[in-house]
């Protein structure tokens, strides 16, 4: 399989990487480094086991030139999170979809048959039923989610003018794992294991019974190969492990792992955190064949070892 990944120095691109290699892949990293690392693809590099170009994917040009040669794009450059999208939201609206657009655009000149994009869960916006399909009302809320879900159509669109290309929108839901960096817009895990590294308490909005689910970026970058290697058609689906934890129970568990005394701390609920989110990842496995396979508490535990040891 020749790949290219777009966003391929960040969180979630740079596993899929590694997965691709192991499979024996040649792999093309498309990258800005605005929010990615060298650090998580700089030793590929060096070795020669990837290429990496480096650039912007909303510059239609660059796009044209590296977006070729290439039996699938992974397409995961993105401006990532809600509020990150409300801070910057012409930044989210040109990545997100012109940069899609110049993707897509590419793709066909190219002649690249297909494309695996990384959707969200930020699509549905208010959840209506604890455990979401692909069905649930799409209403996002945040510049994030519609760009996000402006982006999935277009390449719905895409498939229906040009047959020749195929695309397969897999919507995560809470990712962890390694490579996962605190940063300013960072998601609970990691604020919380640099919190507990740190020696201070860990803060929790409402009363902790909030559910979520966690899945691990390995079965992300599994489900990604998966649905490459699918000759389904072009279509969407729901990405998360099917089941959901506590905020307190992750806390505990965190906590536990890490070995540390950690005070947990309670702070007024915010008005835009939804109380239960599960995926239904049905479909995901009837048709594609993905089940989550790591086990949480596992996972989680591998993961306070890569922070602790890179993060810290
Ligand atoms: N992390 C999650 O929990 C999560 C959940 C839902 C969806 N997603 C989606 O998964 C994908 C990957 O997210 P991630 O968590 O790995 O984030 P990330 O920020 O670590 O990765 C995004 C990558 O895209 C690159 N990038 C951003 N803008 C670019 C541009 N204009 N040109 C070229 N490269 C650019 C960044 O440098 C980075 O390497 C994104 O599409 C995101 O929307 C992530």
């Amino acid at each position: 399989m020749k790949a290219i990944v777009t966003g391929g120095a960040g969180f979630i691109g740079s596993n899929l990487v590694r997965l691709l290699l192991e499979n024996g892949a040649s792999v093309r990293v498309v990258d800005n480094f605005s929010s990615g690392h060298r650090i998580n693809i700089q030793e590929l590099v060096d070795k020669g086991q990837i290429e990496l170009f480096e650039g912007d994917i909303r510059d239609a040009d660059f796009v044209k030139s590296t977006v070729k040669d290439a039996d699938v794009v992974f397409h995961m450059a993105a401006c990532v999170g809600r509020q990150k999208s409300i801070d910057d939201p012409i930044l989210d609206a040109s990545t997100n979809v012109l940069g899609t657009v110049n993707v897509l655009e590419a793709m066909v000149k190219n002649h690249i048959p297909k494309v695996v994009y990384s959707s969200s869960a930020a699509i549905f916006g208010e959840l209506i039923t604890p455990t979401i399909d692909e069905n649930h009302p799409q209403n996002a809320d945040s510049p994030y989610g519609v760009t996000k879900l402006a982006a999935e159509k277009m390449i719905l669109a895409y498939s229906g003018i040009y047959p020749e290309l195929s695309g397969t929108c897999l919507r995560y839901f809470n990712i962890y794992g390694k490579n996962q960096r605190f940063d300013l817009y960072g998601n609970v895990i990691p604020i919380f294991a640099k919190r507990i590294y740190a020696g201070e308490p860990i803060t929790i909005f409402g009363d902790g019974s909030q559910t979520r689910d966690f899945v691990n970026v390995k079965d992300v970058a599994r489900a990604n190969y998966l649905a490459a290697i699918a000759s389904t058609p072009t279509d969407v689906y729901n990405l998360g492990s099917g089941s959901s934890i506590t905020i307190n129970e992750l806390a505990r568990m965190l906590i536990e792992i890490s070995g540390r005394k950690t005070e947990i701390v309670y702070a007024p609920e915010r008005p835009a955190d939804v109380k239960h989110c599960k995926a239904n990842a049905d479909k995901a496995y009837e048709k594609l064949g993905f089940k989550a396979e790591v086990e949480l508490y596992e996972g989680l535990a591998e993961y306070m070892k890569w922070f602790r040891d890179n993060c810290v």
